[in-house]
């Protein structure tokens, strides 16, 4: 992935824990590199080394870093140009989820190398069922941090429920979305 990626973790746990405990996760992960290139390539296995790192650091369950690093992308993608192509791909969470694999297909323009997942949406009586894929594995608990930011980055509370796994052999994860006004 994109070196942005490991950008963010890194942003992530400094900011919450500090930089001393992101130098001590960086070693745990095997990682040399003193800093991370935003537009540079890393293995995949990189970034799966430093969020399995920082759960056995911090003594969680990967699922729960995973998760906290959905929320906090949304806000460190927002806070530059990226923002404003979240918010013109649509006025609320529905809408941006409907417009992922559109939006991610406007973001390889910059990272001509992107693989990134694909989306599809389906109302469901009131709510939004929603299919994601992907060939890397493991992902689907960022899959819901990232809808929980979003819905934060709009005012919205999201409830969202997994309803289909693909690490227990459905052909791909699938959640339910439900949105209101937050409180
Ligand atoms: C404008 C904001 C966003 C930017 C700049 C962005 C960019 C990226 C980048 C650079 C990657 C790494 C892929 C690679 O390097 O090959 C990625 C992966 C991913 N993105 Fe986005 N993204 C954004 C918003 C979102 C949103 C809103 C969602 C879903 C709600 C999302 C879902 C994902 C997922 C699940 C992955 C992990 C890769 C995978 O599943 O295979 N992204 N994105």
């Amino acid at each position: 992935m994109y070196g942005m990626v490991n950008q963010a973790i890194e942003a992530m746990i400094t900011e919450k824990f500090g930089a001393p405990q992101w130098e001590l996760i960086k070693e745990r992960a095997g990682v040399e590199d003193p800093a991370f290139v935003m537009m540079k390539q890393y293995p995949d296995a990189v970034t799966y080394a430093l969020a399995t790192a920082a759960a056995e650091h911090m003594k969680m369950p990967i699922a729960d870093v995973l998760h906290a690093f959905g929320i906090y992308w949304i806000e460190f993608a927002g806070k530059g140009p990226w923002g404003k192509l979240m918010q013109a791909s649509g006025k609320n969470t529905y809408e941006l989820l409907a417009a992922l694999d559109a939006m991610h297909t406007r973001i390889a323009v910059s990272f001509p190398d992107l693989a990134p997942p694909s989306f599809r949406v389906e109302p469901r009586d009131g709510a939004m069922l929603l299919e994601y894929r992907s060939h890397r594995p493991g992902l689907a608990p960022f899959v819901l941090g990232l809808v929980h930011g979003v819905g934060i980055m709009y005012g919205e509370h999201v409830d969202i429920e997994q309803i289909a796994a693909k690490d227990a052999g459905a052909p791909c994860d699938a959640f339910m979305v439900r949105t209101r006004p937050a409180l």
